[in-house]
């Protein structure tokens, strides 16, 4: 199957100028010639025309450079419908989270039941009623069930990409008050980070493969880097103390790849300038890798990666 690389060059869905960055550094350290590689047929589609100037005044409280942001994520969701009808996979690289309002309505639109696996330290389900911060990178999730400004909810032409039944979350440790009270409201599936140490990231993966694929068509796996721990990966704009580890987070794709049940993903908050050792943009390789079949276990090992 054929892969499409698309960069979407966003960092204003948070306050700190860097995230915009991280595309093109994720293709200087050679992402193509990594998943070409692997023997897939892959084509970068260049970067999404975003806007760079922010234009949000410090009284804007609740939604930070929401023009910008609209304007940008109706380009994402329109390349990236095509890129699916086109039967191509899509991986698309950040830029901060608000990119998945555009990808997510880029998506759904294809499948009657699109799971989500939402791998992150934060809930990213604030509106802007419930937003500590007025960042849109903390909504995404939340516009893609049909929650907040409808100028985010309506992206694509339609209301309502994601099911709370068809969510999975993933590394979560930093939830404001109102997520957790969606969280439980819609009975959304969450493994915390502290779950991911107690029951270990195979089983995590194990179960959260099983529930999926019982109920979806398709899964976008949406990829936060901040799902790390940040002493490992520290280039992104939100830090948060513990996390899952570099070489759980690896063996957590691995698992992934081999279910077989990606139909799309996201690398996103990756931040070089936040990082002098570019550790962050080596970890978004790896775990792209990762992806698509690179990392083996010792079954692996001993059979030709699939193409
Ligand atoms: N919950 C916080 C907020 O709403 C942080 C969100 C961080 N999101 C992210 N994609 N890194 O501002
Ligand atoms: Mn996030
Ligand atoms: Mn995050
Ligand atoms: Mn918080």
């Amino acid at each position: 199957k054929g892969i499409s690389v698309i960069g979407v060059p966003m960092w204003l869905g948070q306050t700190r100028f860097g995230a915009n960055l991280g595309p093109d550094a994720i293709r200087a350290a050679g992402l193509v010639t990594r998943l070409k590689g692997l023997a897939y047929r892959v084509s970068d589609e260049g970067n999404i025309a975003v806007g760079t100037k922010a234009p949000y005044k410090r009284q804007d409280k609740t939604l930070k450079n929401l023009q910008p942001i609209v304007a940008a994520s109706e380009k994402v969701a329109a390349k990236v419908s095509r890129t699916v009808a086109a039967g191509r996979f899509p991986l698309i690289l950040g830029g901060d989270h608000s990119i998945a309002i555009g990808t997510l309505a880029g998506i759904s639109r294809h499948y009657a039941n699109l799971g989500v696996i939402w791998y992150d330290a934060h809930g990213d389900l604030n509106t802007p009623e419930t937003t500590p911060s007025g960042n849109i990178h903390g909504m995404p999730l939340a516009a893609s069930m049909g929650l907040g400004h409808p100028a985010l909810t309506g992206i694509g032409g339609y209301v309502g990409k994601v099911k709370a039944e068809n969510l999975v979350m993933i590394g979560i440790r930093d939830l404001d008050p109102g997520e957790r009270l969606l969280i439980a409201e819609r009975k959304i599936r969450v493994y915390t980070a502290d779950d991911v140490s107690r029951l270990g990231i195979a089983q995590v993966i194990a179960e959260t493969v099983d529930y999926l694929s019982a109920r979806c068509d398709g899964v976008h796996l949406s990829f936060d880097l901040d799902g790390i721990d940040p002493l490992e990966v520290p280039g992104v704009g939100t830090p948060v103390a513990g996390g899952i580890s570099y070489s759980d987070s690896l063996a957590a794709l691995a698992l992934l790849h081999r279910s077989g049940i990606i139909t799309s993903a996201e690398l996103v908050e990756v931040n070089p300038l936040l990082d002098r050792e570019d550790r962050t943009v080596s970890a978004a390789l790896a775990l792209a890798g990762a992806l698509f079949g690179e990392v083996a276990d010792s079954e692996g090992i001993c059979q030709p990666a699939a193409a």
